[in-house]
C-alpha cells in the first residue's frame, strides 16, 4: 500500500530572499549512498533504508556534511531504481515512507543533511501515465505526456529518427496497438523501460513541482537531478546523422542533450526551492561538452551545483588536472556558484581502478589493472580533491579504497547497459558491489543474508571494521582529511587556488594557511618544505623535502617565499 508522508517541517511559505551569508552547500562534502548496496537490515541480500539508518553513525564519524540517496522509489528496477513508477512511494524492497521519514529525521539529528534523487527525464514504463498512454492509443491526450511518433518507412517499420540510446541500440521502441498490429514508436534515451517525458506538456511540469513539494515537505534538504541536461529535446527532433553511440561528454551539442530550453525548468524550480526555509538545494547531473556549459545550470537563479564530470574524467596527470581545475574555477566564478569535485559514482569505474589502468582506459573500464598503484593514486587524488575550493562528492566505499569488481560473472550482472550493449559495457555493476562492514559474516556485515552482487573474499580486509583504528588505512585517511577540512574552513572556501612553482608532473598550490603538493609521477621529487605536514596520502620520506611517487601531502603552511 502506498503511504504518504504528511506535510511536516518547512512548508511553502512564500518567496524568501536567499541568505547570501549562508550556503552550507558551498563547501559541503556530500556522500552518495547507493541504497541497494549500502546496508541490508532485513537480510534479503538487498540494501534498504533501515540499513542506511543503522549505518548513519559511520557517516557522522567520517565527517561528511550530507548524504545523497540514489533512488529508493517504487520501481520495477529495470535500471536499479532510475525507472520510477511512483515518485511519492518507497519501493517495498527498500522499506516504507515511514522508513524514509525516520531516516531523514535521524540524519538531521546527527547533523547530516539529506539529498534525494529526482528522476525527471523519464519514468518507468510501469508508471500509470505511460500505461494509460499505451492503453488510450495513438492520438490520445495521454500519449502527449511522452514522445510517441509514427515510424518511418512505408509501414512505419523504421524508428522516427536516428537517435541512439545511452545504453546501446536505438532510442525508440515500437508499440503494438490494441488490435495486435505494430503501432507508433516512443522515445527512451535510456532503456525501453524508461520512456522520456515530454517536458513541453504543462502537466509534466506541474507534476514535478508537486513531487518536489512532496519531498521538501518531508524534510529533505535537496535533490540530485538525474539527467538534468536531457529534459528538453530540440524542436522537430532532428537526426544526429552519426548513427553511433552517445558520447557522454560530446564535443558538439546533441539534439537531445543540453538544450537551452532546460534552463527555464530550473529557474522555475529555484523559485520553488527558495520558497522553503532551510536552504534546500539542487545539484544537476549534467553531462555537458565543457565546464562553461555546465556553469549555465548554476546561474544565480537556477540550480545550486552541478557535478564536474570533466574533473572526474581527467587522467592522473598533473597537466590535465591543473587545466581542468583552472577551467572549472574560471567557469564557475562569473556565475558565483561553487565548483564541485567528484572522482567516483555509481555510473563509472571507481577511481581506485581507473587510476590502476593507463589513462586511455577512460572512465569506464573492466580491467583490474595494477591494484596497488591504483589505490596509491586514488588516495593521492582524493587529498587533491579535498584541498580544492568548493564542494566535494564521495561515493560509498571509496573511503575504504574499494576497487571495481572487474570479474563479476555475466549471470549476476543487472546493469541494463550490459544487456543492451552486448558485452561491450557492463562496467557499472562493478562499482555497485555491496559495501563490506565487518571482517566476518556471509556478506561482510552488509546484511544477515547474502549480497545481490558477490563480494570478493579479499574485501574482508577492506571492511570498515578492519580499517578502523589503522592509521595507514584509507578509511582513517578520509576521516583525518575531513577533520582537517573542518578545522580549516578556508580549505573549501573561495574560488581560487594559488599555484606555486613545481617540477614537471607535480602540482603545488596554496590555500589560506595551507599548501597541497601532489606528485603524479612514478618517481620521488624534491620540493621545499612548506611548514608542518598535516596529512599525507601515503608514507612520506624521512627527508621532508622529498615527495614520494603518486603521493599528495597537505602542509600547514608558513608563508612561502616566491620561487620555492
Ligand atoms: C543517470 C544515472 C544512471 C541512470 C541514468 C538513467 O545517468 O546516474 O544511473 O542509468 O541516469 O536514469
Amino acid at each position: 500500500m502506498t503511504q504518504h508522508i504528511a506535510a511536516t517541517a518547512g512548508g511553502a511559505s512564500g518567496r524568501r530572499a536567499p541568505d547570501p551569508s549562508s550556503g552550507w552547500w558551498r563547501d559541503a562534502v556530500i556522500y552518495q549512498v547507493y541504497p541497494r548496496s549500502f546496508a541490508d537490515a532485513n537480510g534479503d541480500g538487498m540494501g534498504d533504508l533501515a540499513g542506511v539508518r543503522g549505518r548513519l553513525p559511520h557517516l557522522r564519524d567520517l565527517g561528511v556534511d550530507a548524504v545523497w540517496l540514489s533512488p529508493f522509489y517504487a520501481s520495477p528496477q529495470a535500471d536499479a531504481g532510475y525507472d520510477v513508477a511512483d515518485y511519492r512511494a518507497v519501493d517495498p524492497m527498500f522499506g516504507t515512507l515511514d522508513d524514509a521519514r525516520v531516516l531523514i529525521g535521524d540524519a538531521h539529528a546527527l547533523g547530516l543533511r539529506v539529498i534525494v534523487d529526482l528522476v525527471p527525464n523519464h519514468s518507468s514504463s510501469d508508471h500509470p501515465w505511460f500505461q494509460q498512454a499505451l492503453r488510450d492509443g495513438p492520438g490520445s491526450a495521454a500519449r502527449t505526456r511522452y514522445h510517441f511518433r509514427p515510424g518511418k518507412g512505408p509501414g512505419g517499420e523504421l524508428p522516427p529518427n536516428d537517435w541512439p540510446s545511452v545504453f546501446g541500440g536505438p532510442a525508440w521502441t515500437r508499440t503494438t496497438d490494441s488490435d495486435g498490429t505494430p503501432g507508433d514508436w516512443y522515445l527512451h534515451l535510456f532503456a525501453p523501460e524508461q520512456p522520456d517525458f515530454n517536458w513541453d506538456h504543462p502537466e509534466v511540469a506541474e507534476e514535478f513541482r508537486s513531487i518536489l513539494r512532496f519531498w521538501l515537505d518531508a524534510g529533505v534538504d535537496g535533490f540530485r537531478v538525474d539527467v538534468a541536461h536531457g529534459l528538453v529535446k530540440a524542436p522537430g527532433m532532428p537526426d544526429i546523422g552519426e548513427g553511433g553511440t552517445v558520447r557522454l561528454l560530446a564535443d558538439d551539442l546533441l539534439p537531445f542533450f543540453d538544450q537551452d530550453g532546460v534552463h527555464e525548468i530550473y529557474r522555475d524550480w529555484r523559485v520553488l526551492l527558495d520558497s522553503y526555509a532551510g536552504e534546500r538545494i539542487a545539484v544537476a547531473e549534467a553531462w555537458t561538452s565543457t565546464v562553461a556549459r555546465t556553469a549555465n545550470y548554476v546561474r544565480p537563479d537556477e540550480l545550486h551545483q552541478a557535478f564536474n564530470f570533466q574533473y572526474l574524467s581527467a587522467p592522473w596527470r598533473a597537466g590535465e588536472l591543473r587545466e581542468v581545475i583552472d577551467l572549472s574555477l574560471a567557469a564557475m566564478r562569473p556565475v558565483g556558484a561553487p565548483t564541485t569535485w567528484v572522482l567516483s559514482n555509481h555510473d563509472v569505474t571507481r577511481h581506485a581502478t581507473r587510476f590502476a589502468n593507463p589513462p586511455g582506459a577512460g572512465i569506464q573500464t573492466r580491467q583490474a589493472g595494477d591494484r596497488a598503484l591504483g589505490l596509491r593514486r586514488a588516495r593521492a587524488a582524493t587529498l587533491l580533491m579535498l584541498a580544492l575550493p568548493g564542494s566535494a562528492y564521495l561515493y560509498q566505499g571509496e573511503e575504504l579504497g574499494l576497487p571495481d569488481v572487474t570479474d563479476l560473472p555475466d549471470e549476476v550482472r543487472q546493469d541494463p547497459s550490459f544487456f543492451r550493449a552486448a558485452g561491450q559495457d557492463g562496467f557499472r555493476d562493478g562499482c555497485r558491489v555491496p559495501v563490506p562492514w565487518t571482517r566476518d559474516g556471509g556478506s561482510y556485515g552488509f546484511g544477515a543474508g547474502g549480497s545481490w552482487l558477490p563480494q570478493p573474499g579479499s574485501w574482508a580486509e577492506l571492511s570498515v571494521e578492519a580499517q578502523t583504528g589503522d592509521p595507514g588505512s584509507t578509511l582513517e585517511m578520509y576521516r583525518s582529511a575531513l577533520a582537517v577540512r573542518k578545522e580549516h574552513p578556508g580549505l573549501g572556501a573561495g574560488d581560487r587556488v594559488e599555484w606555486l612553482e613545481a617540477p614537471d608532473g607535480v602540482l603545488v598550490f596554496r590555500r589560506p594557511g595551507f599548501v597541497c603538493a601532489v606528485n603524479t609521477t612514478d618517481s620521488p621529487v624534491r620540493l621545499a618544505a612548506y611548514g608542518s605536514v598535516l596529512l599525507a596520502s601515503g608514507p612520506t620520506a624521512a627527508d621532508r623535502t622529498v615527495l614520494p611517487a603518486d603521493t599528495t601531502v597537505w602542509w600547514s603552511a608558513h608563508p612561502v617565499e616566491s620561487g620555492q
